[in-house]
């Protein structure tokens, strides 16, 4: 009898993950790495699931899905938290997201489990939780397993009761399933909500507040678990926020501090040491189209018409490039500016100036969702008057190089032309 199943039989506070709501997370494996997870206890996934495996803790239920031969095991409990390399030499280094697993009685195999998971509408980066974890561990009940040749053995419903009594009895407070999010795959993001998960992420009333979804995506594109990230202008302090719940360091900045884990600091000048940091994110000022605060150095009070703007704004890129190591990315959110039947390309500006130091990675195009002009009469208006409302930010990403200073305009790029057959 496994330690797992002394917890549970004698019912005492020792469970892990004792008072927390007990979760169901599914692994998947093929025909080729199942072996190795069942001789090490060791479920593991790549950088891909990485926001999924890190929110795992102790005590929460797992299954292994093979997906070559349509299988799911149970019932595994997670015997540590899910880790980044909590055993380098499995699979030979390419699924380091891991968590180290217990069976909670003899292995059960289930066969159809594309038809399981999809009755149970379960995927890999939504936790089961409540009364969907508590249905789909029904089905290993021994009644439900009459078929399966080696299910003589199979957990009992005895054991499988004490387990449901445990997630009701952890679970009775809770009734917010977290969906984690999977990374975008392509240049255009759209995200209908500021924030994402059950906890806040910076304050949703602060003037031009970050998607927190953004920087998400820029940590696990970018920095590994326990990495230092720093936003030199914080605002609100969705960067913070966004990097304890992702399991990174964080540093914040801002002109004025709105909180006390924000360092009221001017971005032109942080107090880092050269090549100490793992990423930076920024949300500068568009121009002076916001009212953050009146202090002095706030460059938001400068106009984006003015050179003197993109100059300001130069020298919190040398800093930004001073503090990151070697190979590191920033990620600069930026929008035009169309004001006064003028327009402004700010984001071309400031691409133009963060080129001067950094090599490109790529351009993002961010869905501007909450604008205060998203009303019908300024919709109007922008149709009569023939102009446009500002319909997306740029994530402009750039990356610290070892030859350190670049210049876009000088890259010679390779183009690659595709012969077309037939035509
Ligand atoms: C777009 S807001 C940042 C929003 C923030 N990411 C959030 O989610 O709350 C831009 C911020 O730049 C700050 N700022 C302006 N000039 C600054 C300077 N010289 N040094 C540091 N921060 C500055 C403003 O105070 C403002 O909070």
């Amino acid at each position: 009898m496994t330690e797992a199943i002394t917890y549970l039989k004698s019912n005492q506070s020792i469970f892990p993950g004792e008072g927390k709501p007990i979760r169901g997370f599914i692994f998947a494996c093929t025909d080729k790495s199942e072996r190795e997870c069942f001789e090490r206890l060791l479920f593991a996934t790549d950088k891909m699931y990485g926001s999924i495996v890190t929110r795992i803790r102790k005590g929460d239920i797992l299954f292994l899905n093979n997906v070559d031969t349509d299988t799911i095991y149970g019932i595994f409990m997670s015997v540590s938290d899910g880790g980044v390399n909590i055993d380098h030499h499995a699979f030979n280094g390419r699924y380091p997201y891991q968590v180290k697993v217990e069976p909670l009685a003899n292995r059960i195999a289930i066969p159809n489990a594309r038809k399981i998971l999809a009755k149970f509408s379960a995927r890999r980066n939504t936790p089961l939780f409540g009364e969907r974890l508590l249905y789909f561990l029904d089905e290993f009940r021994p009644k439900h397993l009459a078929l399966v040749k080696d299910s003589q053995d199979a957990t009992s419903d005895e054991l499988i009761s004490k387990l449901a009594d445990k997630i009701r009895a952890n679970n009775a407070e809770v009734d917010i399933e977290e969906e984690i999010p999977l990374i975008e795959s392509t240049t255009f993001w759209d995200f209908p909500k500021q924030s994402y998960g059950i906890t806040k992420k910076g304050n949703n009333k602060y003037p031009g507040v970050t998607p927190a979804l953004i920087i998400y995506n820029m940590i696990w594109r970018y920095t590994d678990p326990g990495d230092l990230v720093v936003d030199p202008m914080c605002g609100s302090g969705t960067t913070i926020d966004v990097c304890l719940a992702e399991k990174r360091k964080a540093k914040g900045y801002d002109i004025v501090s709105t909180r006390p884990d924000i360092i009221q600091n001017d971005a032109r000048k942080i107090p880092l040491e050269d090549n100490s940091v793992d990423m930076v994110f920024i949300d500068s000022p568009y121009g002076d189209n916001i009212k953050y605060n009146n202090h002095p150095d706030n460059i938001g009070n400068i106009s984006a018409e003015s050179e003197n703007f993109y100059d300001e704004l130069e020298k919190v890129m040398v800093e930004c490039h001073r503090i990151l190591k070697d190979g590191k990315a920033l990620g600069w959110l930026i929008g035009d500016q169309w004001v006064k039947r003028e327009f402004t390309p700010v984001g071309f500006g400031i691409y133009d100036r963060l080129c001067k130091y950094f090599e490109p990675v790529d351009i993002i195009c961010v869905n501007r969702r909450s604008q205060s002009s998203n009303t019908d009469v300024w919709h109007n208006r922008a149709r009569r008057f023939n102009f446009y409302l500002r319909g997306f930010k740029y994530l402009l990403i750039v990356r610290k190089t070892s030859t350190s200073v670049t210049n876009c305009n000088n890259r010679k790029i390779q183009w690659a032309y595709y012969e077309r057959s037939g035509q």
